[in-house]
């Protein structure tokens, strides 16, 4: 199988392959602009950094590659707006909203012509974000690393969202082998975001001891955790995940306010980055469900290599119908989904 052409706006990647953005700083400018310059999507997750520092991160990751570099922003985050608008103002090629989306981010969108992407997890949202102006969907389900917004599997949303909307539908969750992209794509995706096998890379941001967690982990260490920001979270087993099961909190001493609601349980900005910088026993170890699959390390370039050359010896697929083009109107403002 020849992987097909995706086209997000004016945008075409040579491969229909968008690397996940992962908070907090996994996926940095280094996988990103790998990422972009092995022909796919590079995305960095802006959530967790400050403005400031997102922007850094884009004129980094442009000073290493003229291939298309995305930022990941979670909607749940108080410095949203900013975040995106920071990035809008650096001429990021795309703009990924993570757990959720307002229409005023499609404004933004269509004043500076800067694509927008958020992330859902059913057909109705899908429906509601082409309308307001979307340029592709990320479909997320159950099977994706860090917070979930839907229990349904990719393999049953994805059929659902690419016969509902016209947009480029671009498969997330459980997205580790060339196998599962084409079975993404047999279902009707036009493309994949894949998040764990990209931050179980050596361009990945974190840690090597949490990377060393990703290669250990077993099927039966993938756990729902219960995050602060009202929705559940896949992540891999460990002290910390298994204090949080057994009821404890960890009430933050100094917040920030990072988040626009959050139960502080615990700060699961900090957990975050604790495990990224592998104070693993104090972090939350964000994991796709597949990360069993995953033995090696390797660099960008020969991961995609290799999911490209074993998509070579598949079969080509039947194009699966999609409807034609909607007509966009203005609707009133939705907030739901998944991300981060
Ligand atoms: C460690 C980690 C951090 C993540 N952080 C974010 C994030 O900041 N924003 C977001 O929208 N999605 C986030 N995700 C979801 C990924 O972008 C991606 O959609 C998901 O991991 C896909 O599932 P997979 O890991 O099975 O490939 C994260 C996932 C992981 C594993």
């Amino acid at each position: 199988m020849r992987l097909p052409e995706i086209r997000i706006a004016k945008l075409r990647p040579h491969l229909p392959i968008v690397q996940g953005g992962m908070a907090v700083r996994l996926s940095t400018h280094r996988l990103a602009a790998a990422v972009a310059e092995a022909g796919g999507i590079g995305i960095i997750a802006g959530t967790g950094m400050t403005a400031r520092e997102l922007v850094r991160e884009i004129r980094r990751a442009r000073a290493l590659t003229k291939g298309i570099i995305g930022v990941n922003v979670m909607f749940a985050v108080s410095a949203f707006a900013d975040l995106v608008k920071a990035s809008i103002a650096e001429k990021i090629d795309l703009v990924v909203s993570g757990a959720g989306f307002s229409r005023d981010m499609f404004g933004w969108g269509k004043e500076s012509g800067t694509p927008i992407v958020p992330i859902v997890s059913t057909a109705r949202l899908a429906k509601t974000a082409e309308k307001l102006g979307a340029s592709a969907v990320v479909v997320e389900g159950f099977e994706a690393g860090g917070h979930l917004g839907t229990n349904e599997s990719m393999k049953k949303i994805v059929p659902e969202v690419a016969s509902a909307v016209s947009i480029p539908v671009i498969a997330a969750g459980g997205i580790v082998e060339a196998e599962d992209i084409w079975e993404a794509m047999s279902l009707g995706a036009d493309g994949v975001q894949m998040g764990i096998r990209f931050s179980a890379s050596v361009e990945g941001n974190g840690h090597d001891r949490l990377k060393q967690a990703y290669l250990d982990a077993t099927a039966d260490d993938i756990v729902l955790i219960k995050s602060p920001v009202g929705l559940p979270g896949r992540a891999i087993r460990n002290v910390f995940s298994e204090r949080l099961a057994a009821g404890e909190t960890f009430p933050p001493e100094h917040c920030i306010q990072c988040l626009k609601v959050c139960s502080k349980t615990f700060c699961i900005r900090q957990a975050l980055i604790n495990a990224q910088q592998g104070k693993l026993e104090n972090g939350i170890i964000f994991s796709g469900k597949n990360v069993d699959r995953i033995r090696e390390i390797l660099p960008v370039r020969e991961i995609i290599r290799r999911l490209t050359s074993k998509l070579a010896t598949m079969p080509a697929l039947p194009p699966f119908p999609r409807p034609a083009a909607q007509p966009r109107v203005v609707i009133p403002a939705a907030s739901a989904g998944a991300g981060v």
